[in-house]
């Protein structure tokens, strides 16, 4: 393989972050490009055997942040301070060290919560594209919100009956935005890094008036958004998902790759002991930790089902991760199975599973279409709102489970939304047809494909 042009791909160490980057990143290597693959320690201590088995081209690079042991919930603030300070003089030295090397980048790409690396970049005079990793609607409201519409948003932020629309994207009310608009939301820091993503995307143009956004997204699902923004030329380049699922080349190619969670008790047997389309797959992403009146109305909902269910529950996925007991243990265990992580791609793509139960993190939500399986939203946090609302009403693939305005959830609509799911025909066809229509994108000569094959040539100046 011709590795003509080193790449540095600078991923947040999440899961969330790190699957589809490195996914980016395998894109990337199968174009022929070498890529450098740089995280924090705190994800790339639990990569050893990942990094061990990469294939030849790709390489992995660690730097400390100071929570080289990972991150609490209430140190946010102060740990992004850190991470922008020590990664962006790690970032230098790497930089320096692969010139010296007779290896010099010719260009980086860098994902969401670090728009400090496109400023090193523009300092260090390297070229630098920014990957979104959710869906290209969220940067459009983003855009929108700092361009014209951010006071209208904020004034109307109590105003059940209003909605308002922006240019690309379906009527949003309030509850479907991202909650950081919002300057009562305790996480609203989070607004000012993707302030700081549009100035330096802005920044860069100036030099480069032809720079890119490259978005985990695919043309079919966000034609609209995507080209809502001029300004920010977004330009699809998903799913970013394990390659199996798409073009089949490599069919050994069926999961992430990334061994920062173990796979543990084996569920496969299990699933495959189920009849097509009868389990319920239930997981919230990687690190959000559900609040114990929510996991009980989701385990009385899942008992209601009478339904065989797959749920993931997560216990010491992160420091304030300390997991729960669910009053209902004994009765769940003889229904369904509950597990502490699984390969979710793996498990989505068994036909044995009927719908997703899902925070609606990006990921998952892109996972789901891109795998044809139905998604039952309970959305929690940060992007998950719009993209449960995306889903829903644009792309009919699934449903968002209802909340009362004190954000409770109600006997029966857990169950509602599940029975819907699961025997919703109409859902069942949109899922599949987003399916194909994800493989499509991804083939070699589909949207998705030639999209990062245009990237690839122009950062090689052909
Ligand atoms: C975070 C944010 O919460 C989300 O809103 C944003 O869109 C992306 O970053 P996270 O909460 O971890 O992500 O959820 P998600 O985006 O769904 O990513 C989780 C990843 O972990 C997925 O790639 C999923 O396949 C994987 N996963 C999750 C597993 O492989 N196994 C599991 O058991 C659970």
């Amino acid at each position: 393989m011709d590795h003509g042009g080193h790449v540095l791909v600078v991923a947040f160490p999440g899961q969330g972050h790190i699957n589809p980057a490195l996914q980016f990143a395998k894109r990337l290597l199968g174009m022929g490009l070498k890529v450098t693959f740089v995280t924090a320690f705190s994800a790339l201590n639990r990569m050893t055997e990942t990094a061990a088995a990469a294939p030849p081209g790709l390489s992995f690079v660690g730097f400390s942040d100071g929570y080289d042991n990972g991150w609490k919930t209430s140190d946010t603030e102060h740990f992004m301070v850190e991470q922008k300070r020590r990664g962006s003089a790690a970032m230098e030295e790497l930089v320096a060290s692969a010139a010296a090397q007779g290896q010099p980048f010719v260009h980086v790409v860098y994902c969401i919560l670090l728009p400090w690396v496109g400023r090193v970049a523009q300092k260090l005079g390297l070229p630098a594209t920014f990957l979104w990793l959710q869906p290209a609607s969220l940067l459009d409201i983003y855009f929108y919100y700092f361009n014209g519409y951010g006071d209208e948003i904020m004034k109307n932020s109590d105003d059940p009956s209003w909605s308002i629309q922006l240019p690309g994207l379906p009527p949003l009310t309030a509850d479907d935005l991202p909650p950081f608009l919002f300057p009562s939301d305790p996480s609203n820091f989070a607004i000012a890094l993707f302030k700081e993503h549009i100035d330096v995307i802005t920044d860069s143009q100036q030099t480069n008036p032809n720079s890119k956004v490259l978005v985990n997204t695919f043309d079919e699902l966000e034609f609209d958004a995507l080209r809502s923004v001029k300004k920010l030329n977004m330009i699809a380049a998903g799913p970013l998902i394990p390659t199996a699922f798409l073009d089949g080349k490599d069919p050994s190619d069926t999961s992430f790759g990334c061994d920062l969670f173990q796979k543990t008790k084996d569920y496969t047997d299990w699933l495959n002991s189920k009849p097509t389309a009868s389990v319920i797959y239930v997981s919230f992403g990687s690190y959000l930790v559900l609040k114990d009146h929510e996991m009980e109305a989701i385990a009385r909902g899942l008992l209601e089902t009478r339904r065989p269910f797959l749920w993931v529950v997560r216990s010491g996925g992160t420091d304030d991760d300390q997991g729960y007991e669910l009053s209902c243990k004994a009765e769940l265990e003889e229904q369904g199975l509950v597990i502490p992580w699984c390969s979710q791609v793996e498990v989505l793509s068994n036909p044995s599973v009927g719908c997703f139960f899902t925070h609606c993190g990006w990921n998952s939500c892109i996972e789901s279409l891109a795998l044809g399986v139905p998604v039952v939203g309970f959305p929690l946090w940060t992007d998950q709102a719009t993209n449960a609302k995306l889903v829903q009403d644009v792309w009919k693939a699934g449903i968002k489970v209802r909340r009362n305005r004190e954000g409770m959830v109600e006997d029966g609509e857990v169950k509602r939304c599940l029975e819907m799911a699961m025997e919703g025909e109409e859902m069942r066809r949109n899922a599949r047809k987003w399916k194909d229509l994800a493989k499509e994108a991804a083939m070699e000569g589909g949207s998705s494909y030639l999209n990062i094959k245009n990237f690839v040539d122009e950062l090689r100046g052909i």
